[in-house]
């Protein structure tokens, strides 16, 4: 069943654990992560960023999403990830997208401000959960670079008062962790982050989760992280089973068979993560 991610996030904070949410860009990566939340049961967030969504066309994920949606016996959210305008979150939203990321974390705070409000605005009305983004979480997500010389951390009481004002339903906070691949070992600083969930009392997001030490992520999550993004690693263990294909069949030419073994692999690693995630 296609479902919003509202009721799934409050259940998530109040029970301290997470639900995951992985990208996919492609049919094989939907169908890899629909398999790991049915075998462990777990509901799932399926999300595309606008750069995914410029190679295929939101529509075509869309279809993709919620045919998985259809089959599952698990929850399923349709997730824009890292909405970079008003445009394409509303669009996101009336293709049928049933969460929304609107990220204005590179702009100034009043301005991300009233970005994120006239996104909550027009989702709101449709019932569909909004996320958004204060501070800077490093690396690269799609164009999103927005880490240059700034503090890098996400301000708690900044939070605090970003949330009353814009009626976001989540927050993506910056509290060192990176997109893409990490060149040491991940520091998370813990006492932001604590600070954080003393002071905002709605579902947090941690961005940036492929390579973060698992008890780092159970630490997060204790601290009220309820929703927790992977995508490097996806798009790694999907090209790495193509590999291993191509190395075994160099003649091989047919995309089922090598996308079979891309399958596997994310599905092995999301499978890993989806148990993490339950923190039990
Ligand atoms: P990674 O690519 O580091 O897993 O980050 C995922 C993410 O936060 C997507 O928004």
């Amino acid at each position: 069943m296609l479902v919003s991610s509202k009721e799934l996030l409050t259940d998530a904070l109040k029970n301290h654990y997470a639900i995951g949410a992985f990208n996919v860009e492609n049919m094989e990566m939907v169908i890899a992560v629909l398999n790991a939340a049915e075998e462990t049961k777990s509901p799932v967030i399926m999300q595309t960023t606008p750069g995914t969504i410029k190679y295929a066309g939101v529509d075509f994920y869309f279809a993709n999403i919620r045919a998985a949606a259809e089959r599952a016996n698990v929850p399923v959210v349709c997730h824009l990830d890292h909405g970079n305008s008003f445009e394409t979150a509303v669009l996101a939203f009336h293709t049928g997208y049933t969460s929304i990321m609107i990220d204005g974390s590179k702009l100034p705070f009043e301005e991300n401000i009233s970005l994120t409000k006239s996104v909550v605005e027009v989702c709101h009305a449709g019932n569909v959960p909004v996320e958004a983004e204060l501070g800077r979480v490093g690396g690269k997500e799609d164009d999103l670079d927005n880490t240059k010389g700034k503090n890098p951390f996400t301000d708690p009481n900044e939070a605090a008062e970003f949330i009353e004002r814009t009626g976001c339903d989540s927050l993506a906070v910056a509290v060192g962790t990176a997109h893409g691949v990490y060149k040491g070992v991940p520091q998370i600083n813990f006492e932001v982050l604590t600070k954080i969930h003393e002071l905002v009392k709605i579902p947090l997001v941690l961005h940036g989760t492929s390579g973060v030490p698992d008890e780092q992520v159970t630490k997060c999550i204790n601290l009220g992280m309820c929703k927790v993004n992977y995508a490097t690693d996806l798009r790694i263990a999907f090209t790495h089973g193509v590999k291993e294909y191509m190395k075994g069949s160099p003649e091989g030419f047919d995309p089922k068979k090598y996308g079979a073994f891309g399958i596997e692999e994310v599905r092995k690693y999301v499978l890993q993560k989806m148990i993490l995630l339950k923190n039990k």
